[in-house]
């Protein structure tokens, strides 16, 4: 079990006057060659087919870049590969095969105390394609889900949870947990999950859908006043450290973010589904997913929600690196099918990666193939840890006042060296023919 570290006090990592700073080793690529990022153009290693698969035992990599996280929790992952919460982290037997094929750590599908309330309907799933196939295949690039917590009693995921433990003590287990607004709730389904030795927690305070009349999920999750009640009860509970995953349906989401982590919780996962309907039949005129002709909003996931978790994730690391001195775990999610997806996310500050839909899509072996192409990625560049390049990127946002001013920067400084000297005094004897060439128009 990982002992939390002490809960940063409310407000005192906060520092109005720390500007947001480069990390120490600025956004400069850390290979031989000390380019920005950008401009790095090292040569790819490959594995001679083409695809980039990597070898892992246990998780751990065998060969090449070091792929290990630490996060400040005090969770190690042998890779930043986390198995997200839904469908892939539902039961044993599909927890069982994530820890087989190699993923970093697992969260299962969410629990609450009493799953009776819990009745998923079916059809429950609606995809997005494009319009095009990509070789003879339809691509999925939007998933949308009305799919509710896990309606598997708790007694039975907490037995699958211990089998797990006993099986794979060395792995990381996340238990991810809903209650309502009620104190002694979240205390009992901590203590049930801590007793059969769950490794840390992440609170859904983000499912878009289901039971915002109980305060569950989003509905609790956007409001700062009962989050900050909330969490306060979950930190007063929790042995092992707290993950609060945020909802992006609000408008600033550092709120909620902050909020967790003045009160306690060690990091934040980021993002849940994005609310969504994803479409009507245009023959029945009905919503789809239909069910019995009628529909509810739901959450979206996929490729096409990478762009605004990241967009999310940036400004939660922002934060993270402004008021909390960079001392908290930041998980990214949304849309994760690659290696360079993920390394977009690490390259915003992210400690791990999380994958859902993908799962879902390409099943547990991809992996292998997320580990490869992200090692590919950090060889072209010569970075040899995770460390070594995370959020390397976050310096590079800025206001849009800045943008024009440095903008305008650049075009006054070539206007300058199109039209040569302003001035006689302004010729030099060293760079005296330069600077007559300067001013020659053909
Ligand atoms: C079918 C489905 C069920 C999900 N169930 C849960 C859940 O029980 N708890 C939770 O925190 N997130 C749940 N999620 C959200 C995912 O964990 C993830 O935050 C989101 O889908 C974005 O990541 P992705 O694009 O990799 O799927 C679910 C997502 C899908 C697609």
């Amino acid at each position: 079990m990982i002992e939390r570290f002490a809960a940063p006090q409310p407000g005192s990592r906060a520092s109005t006057s720390q500007s947001l700073q480069p990390r120490q080793t600025s956004g400069a690529c850390r290979c031989r060659h000390r380019q920005t990022p950008r401009l790095c153009q090292a040569s790819a290693s490959s594995n001679g087919t083409g695809q980039h698969i990597a070898e892992l035992v246990d998780g751990r990599t065998v060969s090449g870049p070091d792929l290990s996280v630490q996060h400040f929790s005090g969770l190690k992952l042998p890779n930043p590969f986390v198995i997200g919460s839904g469908p892939p982290g539902t039961n044993y037997a599909v927890m069982k095969k994530a820890f087989q094929e190699g993923w970093g750590a697992v969260i299962a599908k969410t629990v609450s105390v009493d799953s009776s309330k819990v009745v998923n309907v079916t059809p429950r799933y609606a995809r997005l394609h494009p319009s095009s196939e990509v070789q003879g295949k339809k691509e999925v690039i939007g998933w949308e889900n009305i799919e509710l917590i896990s309606d598997r009693p708790l007694e039975v995921m907490l037995d699958d949870f211990k089998r797990l433990k006993e099986e794979f003590p060395g792995r990381v287990l996340i238990a991810s947990i809903m209650e309502e607004y009620t104190k002694h709730a979240w205390e009992e389904l901590i203590g049930r999950c801590e007793e059969v030795g769950v490794d840390a927690f992440e609170i859904n305070f983000s499912c878009p859908h289901g039971m915002p009349e109980r305060k569950m999920g989003m509905a609790m999750g956007q409001d700062c006043e009962i989050l900050q009640e909330v969490c306060g009860w979950i930190n007063k509970a929790a042995k092992v450290p707290v993950w609060a995953k945020m909802t992006p349906n609000i408008t600033d989401i550092s709120l909620p973010a902050r909020t967790a982590l003045q009160t306690g919780c060690e990091g934040i996962a980021a993002i849940n589904t994005i609310q969504s309907v994803m479409g009507v039949n245009l023959d029945t005129l009905r919503p789809e997913p239909s069910v019995e002709g009628y529909s509810t909003p739901g959450g979206y996931s996929s490729k096409a929600v990478k762009p605004i978790a990241l967009a999310k994730v940036m400004s939660i690391a922002q934060l993270i690196q402004k008021e909390f001195d960079g001392k908290a775990d930041l998980s990214g999610i949304g849309g994760v099918e690659t290696g360079r997806d993920a390394a977009e996310f690490l390259l915003l500050g992210a400690n791990s990666v999380q994958v859902c839909t993908g799962v879902m899509i390409h099943g547990y072996p991809l992996v292998k193939k997320l580990c490869g192409e992200l090692q590919e990625f950090m060889q072209q560049h010569g970075f040899e840890s995770i460390e070594s390049f995370r959020g390397a990127t976050l310096p590079y946002f800025t206001t849009h006042t800045e943008l024009v001013r440095m903008q305008r920067e650049a075009i006054d400084a070539k206007k300058r060296k199109r039209s040569g000297l302003a001035k006689d005094d302004e010729w030099s004897g060293d760079g005296f023919v330069k600077e007559a060439e300067s001013m020659v128009a053909n």
